[in-house]
């Protein structure tokens, strides 16, 4: 078990949605928290919010994933907030809204550079930390796409399949060093997702899609990945019926594509 208590927690996407709400429920944990994205006026909202709890637990870096040269600094800037990182939740990522045929390959890989690169990134930048304490544990927010793809989602739904390949090896890498590794795979979750997801020319989609707006609570989501990070689980599913589709594509693949092939 590990306790989230006096815990040093950064997390990127921290400017809404699942970011946001796992930083009120570790405040209230008694965790420390260090705040990431590009939105600095947003972060410092949620600062503000969390105002409830100790001003002197929450700290802000702010970070662009896409802009590989300044993420050392940052990472060195994260580390000097508390004088270690115990727990690095990659949560931060952009979805998409595109048929694969109409979707540019600048949009394209946009969407790996934050998704996947972004926390491959800041992982091994943080690792060799962690490593050195041998105590550390990544968290990782995939997607129920990152275990079988839906349309609309083509490098969406890749760059969620290609975290787990990683994370899943970096695992059994690390775990003699007392590393944990969690991936979390939520389905529709109520935050902006949608709207912040990328079109096929790479403009937002900035539509509230149905399926988010009635998805499971934020708030939800968020308590049941700080019990899976306690619990040190190695993958959650948070979901509602869309999960059969996890259990569809292992033991009946073809009628899985079948019943998800655009008419
Ligand atoms: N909501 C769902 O239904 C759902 C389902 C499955 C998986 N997920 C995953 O959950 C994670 C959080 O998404 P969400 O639902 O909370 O959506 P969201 O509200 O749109 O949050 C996305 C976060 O990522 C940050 N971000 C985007 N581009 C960034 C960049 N280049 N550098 C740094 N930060 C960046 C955003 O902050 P800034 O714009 O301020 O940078 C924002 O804080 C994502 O990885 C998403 O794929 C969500």
């Amino acid at each position: 078990m590990t306790k989230i208590q006096k815990k040093v927690i950064w997390i990127t996407g921290a400017s809404s949605g699942i970011g946001e709400a796992l930083a009120h429920q570790i405040l209230a944990k008694d965790g420390k928290v260090i705040l990431s994205a590009r939105r600095t006026n947003k972060l410092e909202r949620v600062k503000q919010n969390c105002q409830g709890n100790n001003p002197e637990n929450i700290k802000i870096v702010p970070i662009d994933l896409s802009q590989v040269d300044s993420l050392e600094t940052a990472t060195q800037a994260a580390l000097k907030c508390f004088g270690k990182v115990d727990i690095l939740v990659n949560n931060a990522g952009i979805s998409q809204r595109s048929l694969a045929v109409e979707t540019t390959m600048a949009a394209n890989r946009k969407i790996f550079e934050v998704n996947f690169f972004g926390a491959v990134n800041l992982t091994q930048l943080i690792l060799p930390e962690m490593l050195h304490r041998k105590s550390g544990h990544l968290v990782v927010i995939s997607s129920l796409v990152g275990k079988f793809g839906t349309p609309l989602r083509s490098c969406y739904a890749a760059s969620k399949h290609a975290l787990h390949g990683y994370f899943d090896s970096l695992r059994t890498e690390v775990a003699k060093d007392n590393i944990k590794v969690t991936l979390i795979c939520p389905g529709y979750i109520q935050t902006e997702v949608s709207v912040n997801a990328l079109t096929g020319d790479g403009s937002k989609y900035q539509k509230m899609d149905e399926t988010q707006k009635s998805g499971i609570p934020v708030n939800i989501c968020a308590s049941r990945i700080v019990k899976a990070i306690e619990q040190e689980k190695q993958e959650l599913y948070i979901a509602r019926q869309e999960i059969v589709g996890v259990y569809l594509k292992k033991l009946f693949p073809t009628l899985l594509s079948k019943f998800l092939q655009l008419q």
